[in-house]
């Protein structure tokens, strides 16, 4: 492994936390993941931090520790500069990708970046666990969880739980597969990634021989 930067304080956030922020768009969309969850770990952050700098600012692996992850619970990393989350997906919210997908521009993930072995419905290597880039690929806004399926959401009956992103409206499911007719052109990217042990994680290298 290296030199890859271990994190020791991901930014966790539970099911409650993202009920609170669907009641509640401005706050969601200020408060939700990448910029402003970063600031408000930034202290303790950037002192863990310290000594992989360099490596991190290098690209450096960045390995994750999943343990007290849980079901329905995303947490937010960096990696290379952006923040990439991690989300334990609940039966449900994997049974809702399975569903209906003619509202999705690319359901085969076709023409979207991922590694080989997360080019499948659920674009993951364990279905429970998403691994993907934060970041909307219209403009680079950072997308809110809004994982609360149907008119509860807000978003209308046929919401299925997904994200959202504040800036001009992008729809991603579950998966981080882009609605169709969406400012953002492809689905959201997977990182390359593997998983270390059943409660960690390696993100930005692939298993080698794999
Ligand atoms: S940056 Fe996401 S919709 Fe424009």
């Amino acid at each position: 492994m290296g030199d890859e930067a271990v994190l020791g304080a991901p930014s966790y956030r539970g099911p409650s936390d993202v009920n609170k922020s669907k009641r509640n768009f401005l706050i969601a969309a200020t408060s939700a993941v990448g910029g402003v969850v970063g600031a408000a770990v930034a202290v303790p952050f950037l002192i863990s931090m310290e000594p992989s700098a360099r490596a991190r600012a290098a690209g450096a692996p960045v390995e994750v520790d999943i343990s007290r992850l849980e079901p329905g619970a995303m947490l937010t990393v960096e990696w290379r500069g952006k923040p990439v989350w991690v989300l334990n997906r609940t039966k449900p919210m994997l049974e809702s990708l399975a569903k209906d997908t003619s509202f999705l521009a690319d359901p085969e993930s076709n023409a979207s970046m991922q590694p080989d072995n997360c080019k499948n419905p659920d674009r993951s290597i364990k279905p429970e666990f998403l691994v993907v880039v934060g970041i909307c690929t219209h403009l680079g806004c950072s997308p809110s969880p809004r994982f609360e399926p149907g008119d509860a959401s807000g978003l209308g009956a046929n919401w299925p739980g997904g994200f959202l992103c504040p800036c001009h409206g992008s729809r991603f499911d579950l998966a981080g597969r882009v609605f169709a007719g969406q400012p953002a052109p492809i689905n959201l990217e997977i990182p390359p990634y593997y998983f270390l042990s059943d409660t960690r994680v390696l993100i930005g290298e692939e298993k080698k021989g794999a």
